[in-house]
């Protein structure tokens, strides 16, 4: 069932008005949303903050964290979010994992206190190949990512390796027929729906359990106020993956 989630917008950020939304061409702002780098990425980082606060407080309610999860965020850029997610429960473990050296660098000075404690780390890497052994998540999200994802089977693939039998995987993502109008997505983003989404879940062994579609206006990171339409899947891992790879015939028959 699809519905949509009211857009929450209490997180203690700086105001937009504080935020600076330099004159970028369209490839820039698409290079800096795909790997958040160098003199402009703290600056990019508070612009997604602002532009994706709904999509990520839809996902953390989602998510339903519980006690002692082990939580992985695949693409936290400056972890924002980390310490709601944190809060979100008693003894909850949090790893955000980004491929940003910039972006790893401003979410552990973020959250300092969080690492410092013991109770998140960020580390850099890559969703297509996982540090992690197998089973090693309850819960796992992903906020505007997908898009990047050259083979994204590989990635998903990955993610439900790490994942628990029977934990929660959201994925947030806006939906293509939003997505299309932003002068940005030209350069190097796949654009997605529900059903091409999910195929690619089922295709690496994921279970739907729910959609939802968010709608909320608010600033682009393009500085613009738009319409979005943000789309989230909860995918679970079921006890038993049957490979989807075709059974190898007998010569002998
Ligand atoms: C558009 S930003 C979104 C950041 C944040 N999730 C949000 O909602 O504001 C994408 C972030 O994910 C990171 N990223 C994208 N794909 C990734 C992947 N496959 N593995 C690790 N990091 C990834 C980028 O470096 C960037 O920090």
């Amino acid at each position: 069932m699809r519905y949509g989630l009211m857009p929450v917008t209490n997180l203690d950020l700086p105001p937009v008005s504080d935020i600076k939304f330099d004159a970028m061409k369209p490839e820039e702002i698409a290079a800096q949303l795909r790997c958040p780098n160098g003199d402009q990425a703290g600056d990019v980082a508070q612009r997604m903050n602002h532009a994706n606060q709904s999509a990520n407080r839809a996902c953390l309610e989602l998510l339903q964290v519980a006690t002692g999860d082990r939580v992985l965020e695949i693409g936290p850029g400056n972890g924002a979010f980390a310490g709601e997610i944190v809060a979100g429960a008693a003894q909850v473990a949090y790893t955000g994992l980004d491929w940003s050296a910039d972006m790893v660098d401003a979410a552990r000075k973020l959250n300092r206190a969080l690492v410092q404690q013991g109770e998140a780390a960020f580390l850099q890497g890559s969703s297509d190949a996982l540090p992690f052994q197998r089973a090693s998540f309850d819960k796992v999200l992903s906020v505007h990512t997908l898009y990047f994802w050259e083979h994204p089977e590989r990635h998903l693939n990955e993610i439900r390796r790490v994942m628990k039998p029977g934990g929660r995987f959201c994925l947030a993502f806006a939906d293509r027929a939003f997505m299309q109008a932003l002068p940005f997505v030209a350069h190097g983003f796949t654009l997605y729906d529900f059903p091409h989404a999910e195929r690619l879940l089922r295709a690496s062994g994921f279970d739907i359990l729910a959609e939802r579609q968010l709608q909320d206006t608010g600033h682009s990171n393009t500085g613009d106020v738009v319409d979005k339409v943000i789309n989230i899947i909860v995918a679970t891992v079921p006890a038993f993956h049957v490979s989807s790879r075709p059974i190898q015939q007998d010569p002998g028959r």
